[in-house]
C-alpha cells in the first residue's frame, strides 16, 4: 500500500473515539519494528520524523525512499502516513519535495500573525499535493532535537484562527511536554483542551509528549477530541533498556552475539512491545 495522508485515518479516529499513534523513527530498525507491529495489530500508523532524525538518516529523501520500499517489501497493508514532526518552514518544503505524505509546520514560536501567514500558505501547497498538514498553537514544553518549548497552554481563540485556515489537524499545548514528565508535573489541562475543542469543533486534535502520560489522562484526552498522539522518548527508553541488558548480561560476547542483527534485536523487540502497548491504550488496534 502506498503512503497515505493522515486526513482519513484521523477523521475515522475522531469519529470512532480512538487515537492513531505517531511513533518517531530514527533508523531502519525503528521503522521496521513500528511497521511490523502496526501490520500485525491491523492498526493505522503515523511515522514521525523530526528534522534532526531526518538529518541523521542523511536527509528526507533517504527517509521517504526507505519507508516506501519497506512498506512494499514487508507487504504492509495498513494505512501508513510519513509525517514531518515539528517542521520548520524550509523543512516542510523539503519533505513535500521528498515525497512525505504529511507535514507538521510548527509556527508556535512565531507571533500568531506570522504563524497564520505561513500556515495559510502551506495549507494551499498541501491541498495541491493531497498531503495532510498539522499546525501548532501554544508551545509544547520540554526539548526535542534542539527545539525547546516552554509548555504553555494554547489560546483557544488563536486555535480557532489556525483551524479555520483549513489545516488537517491541530496540536494545541495543554501542559504537555516532550520527554519524561517531572515529578511535580501538574497534569494535562483538560480545561484548556475542552475550551479549544469548543472553538475548533470537529478538527482532529494532536497530543504531543505521549511518553509517560497516565492512561486515564490519555483516555480523557481522546474523549475530548484528541485523535493523534505522538510518542518518541518511550521507544528510545525501551530500546536503551533492552540493549543495556543484553550487553550487561554479556550476550554480545557469546558466539556471534556481536553481530549487529543480534545486538539490536532485543531493542527492536522492546520497541515493538512499547508500540503495541500504546496502540492498545489509544484504541487503534483492528481499525485499519
Ligand atoms: P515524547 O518524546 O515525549 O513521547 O514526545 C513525542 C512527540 O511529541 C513528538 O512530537
Amino acid at each position: 500500500m502506498a503512503l497515505v495522508s493522515a486526513k482519513e485515518m484521523l477523521e475515522k479516529a475522531r469519529d470512532g473515539k480512538y487515537a492513531v499513534g505517531q511513533f518517531n523513527i530514527n533508523n531502519l530498525e525503528w521503522t521496521k519494528s513500528i511497521l511490523q507491529t502496526a501490520e500485525e495489530l491491523r492498526s493505522p500508523v503515523i511515522l514521525g520524523v523530526s528534522e534532526g532524525a531526518g538529518k541523521y538518516m542523511t536527509g528526507f529523501k533517504t527517509v521517504a525512499a526507505m519507508v516506501k520500499a519497506m512498506i512494499e517489501e514487508l507487504k504492509i497493508t495498513v494505512p501508513v502516513a510519513l509525517h514531518l514532526d515539528h517542521g520548520t518552514y524550509e523543512g516542510c518544503y523539503k519533505c513535500i519535495e521528498a515525497g512525505f505524505s504529511s507535514i507538521m509546520f510548527d509556527g508556535s514560536h512565531f507571533p500568531i500573525d506570522e504563524n497564520i501567514e505561513k500556515t495559510k500558505e502551506l495549507v494551499k501547497v498541501c491541498k495541491k499535493h493531497k498531503m495532510s498538514l498539522e499546525a501548532e498553537v501554544g508551545a509544547i514544553g520540554g526539548e526535542e532535537d534542539g527545539v525547546i518549548g516552554k509548555g504553555e497552554c494554547a489560546n483557544p481563540d488563536e486555535c480557532k484562527k489556525i483551524a479555520d485556515l483549513g489545516v488537517t489537524m491541530l496540536a494545541a499545548g495543554i501542559g504537555n511536554i516532550h520527554g519524561k514528565y517531572p515529578e511535580n508535573w501538574e497534569g494535562l489541562s483538560f480545561e484548556t483542551l475542552a475550551a479549544v475543542k469548543e472553538k475548533v469543533g470537529d478538527m482532529p486534535l494532536v497530543l504531543h509528549g505521549g511518553t509517560g502520560i497516565p492512561t486515564d489522562m490519555i483516555k480523557k484526552a481522546i474523549s475530548l477530541g484528541v485523535a493523534k498522539i505522538n510518542v518518541n522518548t518511550e521507544c528510545q527508553l525501551s530500546f536503551q533498556e533492552a540493549t543495556r541488558k543484553y550487553i550487561e548480561e554479556g550476550k554480545d560476547l557469546v558466539g556471534k552475539g556481536f553481530d549487529p542483527r543480534k545486538l539490536l534485536a532485543p531493542g527492536c523487540e522492546a520497541i515493538k512491545a512499547t508500540v503495541r502497548e500504546k496502540m492498545e491504550i489509544f484504541g487503534s488496534i483492528g481499525k485499519a
